[in-house]
């Protein structure tokens, strides 16, 4: 069983600067997330929050709530939340960070992870399908 974690604005998919994210929902990214752990016969929750808080927490109660593993894309919190890297780095589970957008290709504040390094990997720049890639790897992980 997976976690998908989005970060703040991530809510604003499809309204939000489509040049870079594209038109789609976060409704239907969601949806295809449960449709790809269908497949892989790996049941997903999906999560949004625009709280740095509130996303610590379902960091810090996923091994406990039964999941397996985690995919987070935590949005600018990437780039500057030591509280997110030290929520990632105090559990045991497997995360993997995504990225919709090719982060590297874009502002300098936005190479800068410091999450990522407290993560099995991180995917940027795949659109939707690196949540896919990271499902597969967790997946996969869990035997
Ligand atoms: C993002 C990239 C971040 O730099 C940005 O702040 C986001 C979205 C992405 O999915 O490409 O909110 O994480």
């Amino acid at each position: 069983m997976l976690l998908i974690i989005n970060g703040p604005n991530l809510n604003r998919l499809g309204l939000r600067e489509p040049g870079v994210y594209g038109l789609q929902t976060i409704e239907d990214l969601e949806r295809q997330c449960e449709t790809w752990g269908a497949e892989l016969g790996e049941p997903v929750t999906c999560r949004q929050s625009n709280f740095e808080g509130q996303i610590l927490e379902w960091v810090h109660e996923a091994q406990e709530q039964g999941f397996g593993g985690i995919v987070i894309n935590p949005g600018a919190l990437t780039h500057y939340s030591y509280a997110l890297r030290d929520a990632i780095a105090s559990q045991p589970l497997p995360v993997v960070e995504v990225h919709i957008s090719n982060v590297d290709a874009r502002e300098e504040f936005r190479h800068t992870s410091v999450t990522a390094a407290v993560c099995r990997g991180k995917i940027s720049g795949l659109g939707f399908v690196g949540y896919r890639l990271a499902m597969e790897y967790l997946t996969e992980l869990e035997g």
